[in-house]
């Protein structure tokens, strides 16, 4: 990409889309009431999809985004699993019973747990909700620390997908993060999970991390492809410091400036392409006989919470503090502070706190920017006609990308919007003209564009 390109565009704060409207608009407008009442209208006999939150972990990386809590003490995860049991039969009584497609527990660190409570959950669930044998369970794993007895709960629980984090192999960007996990960790929790049937393995790598270089992170992408995940996740590292104090802990003389997080962000793809890896959407890549792979040809992938997925359930249950659902009218999010949720599910109802209900025209300009994001090419004016409306009010949308056309980041063909693959990493620009909430300002709200 040019150097004026990326001086350009590159630094602008803008939302990842994983939803739309984006978490930024949620307000306390939607709280338990209101979720209650759209779990109930959901469809009879409607398959769901759960996610379920688990807010601990050992360790604390600096880099970290996520909702989390470190934890020396086991008490607090068992005291918390009540309260996630409590509002599993809640949500239960809601919607009746019903097919899971998709159940993802991420964190936070859900190996955290014992291998019993894994399968104490994991019963606990289904014996309220039911699964087919193409159900995905999917969990996300922390390899240090990772017991052998702990990956056999999981597989007699039915995981059969993981998400293992890993970043960086680099012993210097590892101390600069707090987050020391020798390679061994990594390929023994692979050994583990293959030897109980565990095959469908991604891995979260990072770019733009302290001390990270062109040549360190293709080092770490060759040897992680060498081990020969279905998935890779390659995530920019988004530093907001503002939000998440412990990330001032990172010294910001140690990252490296935009035009070095993009070629950091090229050489992994490289190698990842080189290694037999088709990249998918803006920062996943997979091996062409994986199902994501196969989605994105046909046109059937899916934007969620937790990324890029083949889930096409209309109703996303989120399960546990700060969990996000999403439901045909509304997104809700659980109140974050673990003692506000306990608080909540002690007082027998639910835990939502925040959100927002989508319109009419959310939901048509949400279709749009999933596809944007999804297929990196939308035909504006096929959506619209599937929500019965007429693309002439996207014609401000087309103004807003016309000097994006002209640098050449995205190509206008009719109503057709098409990011070129070279430029992926700038999707957000284009998916940001369809949406009419987000304010765009130079102010850090989100994470940059690359
Ligand atoms: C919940 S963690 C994965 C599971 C487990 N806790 C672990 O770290 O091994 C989710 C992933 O989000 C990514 N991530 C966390 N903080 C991030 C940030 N500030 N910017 C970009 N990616 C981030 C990391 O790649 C991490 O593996
Ligand atoms: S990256 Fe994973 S292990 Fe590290 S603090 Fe965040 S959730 Fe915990």
């Amino acid at each position: 990409m040019k150097t004026e390109i990326l001086a350009k565009y590159a630094a602008r704060p803008l939302p990842r889309y994983t939803s739309y409207p984006t978490a930024a608009q949620f307000t306390p407008e939607v709280g338990p009431d209101l979720y209650a009442w759209h779990l109930q209208a959901l469809p009879e006999h409607q398959p769901v999809s759960l996610y379920v939150h688990i807010p601990f972990c050992d360790t604390l990386c600096w880099f970290c985004g996520c909702h989390t809590k470190v934890t020396q003490r086991y008490k607090p995860v068992s005291e918390y699993l009540e309260r996630l049991k409590r509002e599993i039969d809640l949500v239960a009584a809601q919607v009746g019973p019903r097919t899971v497609r998709h159940l993802h527990w991420g964190g936070g660190s859900p190996t955290i747990l014992t291998p019993e409570d894994i399968i104490d959950l994991e019963q606990h669930l289904f014996r309220r909700f039911s699964r087919t044998e193409d159900s995905e369970f999917a969990v996300e794993i922390d390899p240090r620390r990772l017991g052998r007895e702990t990956v056999l709960a999981l597989a007699q629980a039915g995981v059969n997908r993981v998400s293992i984090g890993v970043q960086d192999i680099d012993p210097q960007v590892q101390q600069a993060v707090n987050r020391l996990q020798p390679l061994s960790d990594t390929v023994q929790a692979m050994h583990w999970l293959a030897d109980s049937g565990i095959t469908q393995v991604n891995i979260d790598l990072m770019y733009g991390l302290p001390h990270q270089t062109v040549d360190s992170v293709a080092a770490t992408a060759q040897t992680i492809a060498g081990l020969n995940p279905s998935r890779l996740s390659v995530f920019g590292y988004a530093h907001v410091p503002w939000m998440k104090r412990h990330m001032r802990q990172i010294e910001t003389a140690s990252l490296p400036d935009t035009e070095e997080r993009w070629r950091q962000a090229e050489a992994i793809s490289a190698v990842l392409r080189s290694s037999g890896y088709v990249a998918v959407g803006l920062d996943h890549f997979a091996r062409p006989d994986d199902p994501l792979a196969h989605a994105m040809l046909t046109g059937h992938m899916r934007r969620n919470f937790q990324g890029y997925t083949v889930d096409a359930a209309e109703a996303l249950i989120g399960l546990g503090a700060s969990a996000i659902g999403s439901l045909p009218r509304l997104y809700a999010q659980n109140a974050t502070p673990i003692d506000r949720y306990s608080a909540a599910i002690d007082a027998g109802h639910f835990a939502a706190a925040r959100g927002v209900l989508l319109s009419d025209d959310d939901l048509l300009r949400r279709a749009i920017i999933e596809r944007l994001m999804c297929d990196l090419s939308v035909d504006v004016a096929t959506v619209c006609h599937q929500f019965n409306a007429g693309p002439d009010r996207f014609l401000p949308a087309f103004d807003a990308l016309r000097p994006l056309a002209d640098d050449g980041i995205v190509h206008l063909d009719a109503w057709r919007v098409t990011v070129p693959r070279e430029y992926r990493a700038l999707l957000r620009l284009a998916a940001v003209a369809f949406d009419a909430h987000t304010v765009q300002t130079e102010t850090p709200r989100h994470a940059r564009a690359v």
